[in-house]
Order: C-alpha cells, then structure tokens, then sequence
C-alpha cells in the first residue's frame, strides 16, 4: 500500500482552458480539490489534471466568469477540507448521500453513476452473485459508497486503500476476493489493460448520482456552480464533454 498523500494541497498545474485573462487577475480564483486516481472522472496524465470532472468543473466555473485551480487531494480528505475552507469546491465523482448532506451542500446531479463487483475472471464459477461473495475479504477504496458497501456485506473483513487502483492491484495479487467501485471506472480500467485477469459481474449493485460539493450552506457558490451546471448542459459543452470521456 503506497504512502497516502499528504493532506497539504498539492497543486497541479492548470491547462489554459478555463483561466482567465489577467484583467481579472485580482479576482478569487476556486480551488477544486479531487482525488485524481479515478479515470475516467479525474487522473493525472502527463503531470496534468484530466478526465471529465475536471474539464467539466472549469468550463462550469468558466461560464461564471471565474478561474479554478485543480488540487490533488486523498478522497477522505475532501469533506474536511471543505469544512476547513482549504478547498472551495469537491469535484471527485463524489455521491450525493444523505450522510454527507449532513456535512457539506451538493449541486444538483451532474452524473448517474453505480457500483459493480470485480472478480478474478478464474473464479468466474465460484462467485457469480454478489451473494457469494457475503464475509469474504473485500477491497474498496477508503470514504467511497464501495466501502460502505463491502463492510456491510464482510464486517471486518475488508481491505481499504487510498485509491480504487490499489485495491484492483491487491484483488489480482489475491488479497481479496473482490473490489466493489464505481462502474465507469472498472470498465475503463478494465479496457484501458486489455486486461483479462478480472471481470466485472453482470449487472449494477445499485444507483448513485454524482453531485458537486461545496461548503454548507455556501449558498452563492452553490448557485455558481448550479448556474453553470445548467450552462454548460445548455451550451454543448456537456455533452461534448461527455462524448469525450464516454463516449455515445
Ligand atoms: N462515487 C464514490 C463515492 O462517492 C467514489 C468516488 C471516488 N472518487 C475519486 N475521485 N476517487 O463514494
């Protein structure tokens, strides 16, 4: 298991898009903080921020006229920086739950999203349901709704990292039976490797949507954020976004 970044903002670089002419300069630029080992959503390409959560998160705050810095940040570490006001806006693939609309306000949905279970393709015949998967050791990725779900599901018996991409690897070192993360993630990981060790099984464990998160209560950046939200879905740029990432 690697080291865990540490909790200082570690900030990347911006691409052009999105930043602002240095007329505005003096203004407030957002920070954006994001776990970025959860392509297709947010990676780090080339030393760069990428994916579709971040291309969609600056051309939101575009449309508002405002300037963003992307931040590396562990996924835990999301919800507490909000609250510290180290970061102004969570962009991270994050589900709107009701535990964490007790904490920090969400934009409206922005994504359908929905975990699913990865297994060793060799034990295709032995776990075919989620079901027979019930008390073995299971991995997911620390804070995540797929965390929840495998504890629920093994109790003790889990393994937790810092990113789903550490969990994938300790599943195909045999270190648990079974990953359970966000589907367009596995699929894409998946895909990316050619990668025939493992398979998804049918069919999703449930429905998720991913919404923007901003302090509680922050009600004017939440309406920035919502306003843009609504722009970029009006404008094109959703859906070009979109297309790029997932493609249809
Ligand atoms: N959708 C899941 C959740 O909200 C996982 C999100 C993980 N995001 C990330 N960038 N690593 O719990």
């Amino acid at each position: 298991m690697k080291l865990k970044t540490p909790l200082t903002l570690v900030t990347l670089a911006l691409t052009a898009v999105g930043i602002i002419s240095s007329a505005n300069a003096a203004e407030k630029v957002y920070q954006v903080g994001s776990n970025m080992a959860f392509a297709p959503f947010e990676f780090v390409e080339n030393g760069k921020p990428a994916g579709f959560d971040m291309e969609l998160i600056v051309a939101i705050m575009k449309t508002q006229g405002a300037e963003v810095q992307l931040n590396n940040l562990p996924f835990d570490g999301l919800i507490p920086a909000l609250q510290a006001g180290t970061i102004d806006i969570a962009m991270s693939g994050m589900t709107i739950t009701e535990e964490r609309q007790k904490r920090i306000s969400f934009s409206e949905p922005y994504y359908d999203n929905g975990l699913v279970v990865m297994i060793r393709s060799a034990d295709k015949d032995t776990y075919k349901s989620v079901d027979d998967l019930k008390g073995k050791t299971l991995c997911a990725q620390i804070g995540t709704t797929g965390a929840i779900t495998v504890s629920k599901m093994s109790g003790k018996n889990v393994k937790l990292f810092n990113n789903g991409p550490e969990a994938f690897m300790e599943l195909a070192n045999k270190g648990c039976e079974a990953v359970i993360h966000d589907k367009p993630v596995v699929n894409y990981y998946i895909a990316k490797r050619g990668d025939k060790g493992v398979l998804v099984l049918p069919g999703q464990l449930n429905s998720e949507k991913s919404g923007i998160g901003v302090a509680k209560n922050n009600k004017e950046l939440l309406k920035m954020v919502n306003d843009g939200l609504k722009a970029v879905k009006e404008n094109g740029e959703y859906d070009r976004i979109y297309k790029k990432w997932f493609g249809q």
